[in-house]
């Protein structure tokens, strides 16, 4: 009777600290930023990002608006293509390099014509196909000898 109050007591407080001891680790610590590992979570952080940091007014018209926005965070928070592909790449007053809050130059964004020596930058907005430069990859895999890329 006894052994069995016992045995009944000690499993009850196994359960019970098997569940502090998984607890533990399902609290993520304090002041340290919680990565969910979540990509899909991810993804829908980096086209909210997107969408915000857009400097210009986006068509959407058919297309995916996700895809869209997602496109804008690799272009403007990832690559970098408006230091480039920009000229000149800020406003007057919006040159992050000298001190100045950035501000892109919304007027010619991705309209290409910057020098580096020999090359030129390309305008890398949408043409009449809705692709920079015409069917790129088409282009590419087709040895076009138009093809405007590294020579
Ligand atoms: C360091 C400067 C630089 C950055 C950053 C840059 N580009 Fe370029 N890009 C160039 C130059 C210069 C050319 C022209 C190369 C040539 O004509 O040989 C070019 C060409 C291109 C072309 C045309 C290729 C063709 O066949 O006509 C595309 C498309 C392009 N870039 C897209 C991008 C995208 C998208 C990004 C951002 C992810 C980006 N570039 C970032 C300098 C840059």
């Amino acid at each position: 009777m006894l052994k069995g109050k016992l045995v009944k007591t000690l499993t009850t407080g196994s359960a019970v600290a098997a569940v502090l001891v998984v607890g533990m680790f399902l609290v993520p610590p304090k002041g340290r930023a919680a990565n969910d590992n979540n990509p899909t979570q991810d993804e829908k952080l980096k086209i909210e990002i997107g969408a915000r940091i857009a400097p210009v007014p986006l068509t959407i018209g058919r297309k995916d608006s996700s895809t869209v926005y997602l496109g804008s965070y690799l272009v403007n928070a990832v690559g970098g293509c408006n230091d480039c592909h920009t000229n000149p790449p800020f406003t007057p007053t919006g040159n992050p390099y000298v001190g100045q809050p950035k501000a892109f130059n919304a007027a010619k964004y991705l309209g290409g014509g910057a020098t580096f020596g020999p090359i030129t930058s390309r305008n890398i907005t949408p043409d009449a196909t809705g692709k920079p430069c015409g069917a790129l990859l088409l282009r590419f895999r087709a040895g076009d000898p138009n093809r405007k890329g590294f020579r």
